[in-house]
């Protein structure tokens, strides 16, 4: 089992498959992108499911999920959901994606053993897509998303980080497209861990804030009825419901005190949190023959070690080194 000194046990393995990705959002990464890890260091797809198999088996781990830089940027992609989806006992298996490529892929990753997608959407308006992210794809996102719910993936997720005069006025339609189609949006507060390190207090929208704007068209009542357990997102009923929408609001009231997440990154690396300071590498012993066993333990002293929370109010808080593209979403 993954616990820590504070009594948390780590079952969702977010697996980051490669940090490239095909926007560039502000809240992450630069127009020119950044210095791609060189493929060699990436973690192969045997080695990946390598590792997921000991913490499956092993360790506790009962949630597997892809992510990136972009995950669908990874051609075996597919591979690897279906050899994670074939573990005993099954991990749930689920995908955080920019949506680029979902069209055409949804299909093949349910029948490989996908059972979740959350898809980034930011805005519905195409000039602002292209200044929040730098492409103009915002057509691909959409698309992939319809594919998404069409090929049965429920529930489909939506994630969109409000950012102060950029998309904040968007906040009322994204949740009626959202609505309207079924998908459940969940609003983000803009969290320190672009690599411009252009992250500031004043510029993010926060959980208050989101739910004022929500306020002025929907009646929002909190949903009492599903435990929220270790979800990031607190959720509302709209309009007295079923449908719900979400506030992740990770720096205003953050979850870490229920955190049940634990980190492999592309090249190796196990992060105990978001904002660690510090790895543990995995890679070189993995590539040194170290067996299941000696993999094991580094792992779950690596977990071991992780903070009580994210520290973003602290005087001392450092952002990360590496940017999220780089740590997995
Ligand atoms: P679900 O299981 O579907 O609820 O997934 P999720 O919401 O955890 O995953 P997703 O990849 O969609 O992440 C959505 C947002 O949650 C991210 O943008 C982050 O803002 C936030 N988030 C995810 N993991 C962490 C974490 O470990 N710490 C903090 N502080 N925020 C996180
Ligand atoms: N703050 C909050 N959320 C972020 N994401 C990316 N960067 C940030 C940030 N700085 C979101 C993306 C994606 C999810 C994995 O993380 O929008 O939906
Ligand atoms: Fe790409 Fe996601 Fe970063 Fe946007 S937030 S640039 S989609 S990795």
């Amino acid at each position: 089992m993954l616990r820590d000194s504070f009594g948390r046990v780590a079952t969702d393995l977010r697996v980051s498959l490669t940090d490239k990705c095909n926007l560039r959002c502000t809240y992450c990464m630069p127009p020119e992108g950044l210095d791609w890890l060189p493929n060699a260091q990436l973690l192969t797809a045997d080695e990946i499911v390598r590792l997921v198999t000991i913490g499956v088996e092993q360790l506790g781990v009962t949630e597997v999920r892809y992510t990136g830089g972009e995950p669908l940027l990874r051609r075996e992609l597919p591979d690897i959901v279906g050899r994670t989806a074939a573990l005993d006992p099954k991990p749930q298996v689920s995908l955080t994606t920019n949506g680029i490529g979902l069209a055409r892929l949804a299909g093949t990753l349910v029948e490989a053993g996908l059972d979740r997608v959350n898809v980034s959407l930011d805005t519905l308006d195409r000039d602002t897509f292209k200044r929040l992210a730098h492409r103009d794809r915002l057509e691909d996102v959409i698309a992939g998303l319809s594919a998404a719910h069409d090929v049965g993936l429920r529930p489909v997720k939506v994630n969109t980080v409000l950012m102060r005069d950029v998309n904040d006025h968007e906040a009322v339609p994204l949740l009626r497209y959202c609505l309207e189609r079924g998908y459940e949006l969940r609003f983000i507060e803009q969290m320190p861990l672009d690599a411009q390190h252009g992250w500031s207090r004043e510029g993010m929208v926060t959980a208050d804030e989101i739910l004022a704007l929500l306020s002025v068209s929907f009646d929002l009542t909190p949903d009492d009825l599903e435990e929220r357990g270790s979800a990031p997102a607190e959720r509302f009923l709209v309009d007295g419901g079923p449908a719900r929408v979400g506030v992740i609001g990770s720096v205003t009231r953050p979850f870490c005190a229920a955190c049940d997440r634990v980190r492999l990154t592309a090249d190796g690396q196990i992060r105990n949190c978001l904002f660690a300071t510090e790895e543990s590498d995995l890679k070189t012993p993995l590539r040194d023959g170290a067996s299941d066993e000696e993999l094991a333990a580094r792992w779950i002293a690596a977990v071991s070690r992780k903070r009580a929370g994210h520290g973003i109010d602290d005087p001392s808080f450092l952002q990360p080194s590496r940017p999220m593209s780089a740590i997995g979403g």
